[in-house]
């Protein structure tokens, strides 16, 4: 019998410059680059085991044996690293979240993130920072983006071998905050695969993904220079674009509450008041409040507050995915 373990932490990330759509949805190669910030204080646990003995991969998330999709997808990932070794050997996989599952936080980033570097250290292999990202990026798109430090930027690439994230910024360059505002707390109906799939049928998708170079741009120097105005303005412009195409894709996506849309008009009202805040959103009804980490107090009341809001997740620039 021979048996090797790894246990790895990974936080998800908040898209500011947000991905949506594939040009090679198997390769997961994005249509445009993205911008985010990993969430201190959210993390996804992941050991895995391999071990001659046993017969077939499990995996255990939150406690609870997986089977069907979640499973396979697992699996596909499994095999595509166990495949740098040429092995077969079986693993069992034991994740945890400590964030509240079905909370609507997206644990895809963290999972994919996390799942890639137990393995490859179970495995024996090193690996740079930069081919972990893209390995990641395989499991699921936006794990890229956790695994280096801060604020991250996934440059979409040409192919498979310069498609991944790098730092733009370490996570104590900036102390911004984001407030997670929980609206709903099931699982989103349209998974992010399947919507990445219906981004090419929205007309506005090309013009989105065409103006992409321009925000981002605008992002990376808003981080640099620690600009929150021009930070608030990208990112809010950034969401709407997102959720336009979403909304006019074929069949549409509507995944705001209307809690979701009167907290987006409140930020919009608060910041013309002075208040250095803004907000986006994900594939789901969430709202993800920002702000530099010195309003916290004064923010986080006014959403814990505020109508149809039922829970609140208050995260920090996040580290890189590390092994424990
Ligand atoms: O990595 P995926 O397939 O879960 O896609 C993430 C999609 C968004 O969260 C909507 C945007 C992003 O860039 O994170």
């Amino acid at each position: 019998m021979s048996t090797s373990t790894a246990t790895a932490v990974a936080c998800p990330n908040i898209a500011f410059i947000k991905y949506w759509g594939n040009r090679d949805q198997a390769l997961r190669l994005p249509e445009n680059g993205s911008i985010s910030m990993n969430l201190a204080e959210l993390e996804t646990r992941t050991r895995v085991t391999f071990d001659t003995t046993f017969p077939l991969d499990m995996f255990d998330l939150n406690g609870k044996r997986q089977s069907g999709p979640a499973l396979d997808r697992v699996i596909k990932h499994l095999n595509l690293l166990r495949g740098l070794r040429g092995i077969s050997t079986h693993a069992h996989i034991f994740s945890e979240n400590n964030f509240p599952t079905g909370a609507g936080i997206a644990s895809s980033a963290s999972g994919f993130a996390a799942l890639t570097l137990a393995t490859v250290s179970a495995l024996g292999l090193e690996i740079s920072e930069v081919d972990l990202s893209r390995l990641a990026r395989r499991g699921s798109g936006s794990a890229c983006r956790s695994i280096p430090a801060g604020f991250t930027e996934w440059q979409k690439g040409i192919n498979d071998l310069d498609s991944f994230a790098f730092s733009l910024a370490a996570p104590d360059y900036w102390n911004l905050a984001d407030c997670i505002a929980v609206i709903e707390e099931e699982e989103k109906k349209t998974s992010s695969t399947e919507g990445h799939a219906l981004a090419s049928t929205s007309p506005l998708q090309a013009a989105r993904v065409a103006d992409s170079i321009r925000r981002l741009e605008i992002c990376r120097n808003a981080i640099q220079k620690r600009d929150f105005d021009a930070l608030a303005a990208i990112i809010e412009l950034d969401s709407n674009m997102l959720h336009a195409v979403m909304m006019t894709s074929r069949p549409a996506l509507y995944y705001w509450e209307p809690a979701s849309l009167n907290l987006i008009k409140a930020v919009q009202s608060w910041r013309k008041t002075g208040l250095g805040v803004a907000c986006t959103l994900d594939a789901g009804p969430n709202v993800h409040v920002i702000f530099e980490a010195s309003d916290t107090e004064k923010i986080t009341q006014r959403i814990k507050t505020f109508p149809g809001v039922r829970d609140v997740i208050l995260c920090h620039t996040g580290d890189k995915t590390h092994l424990l």
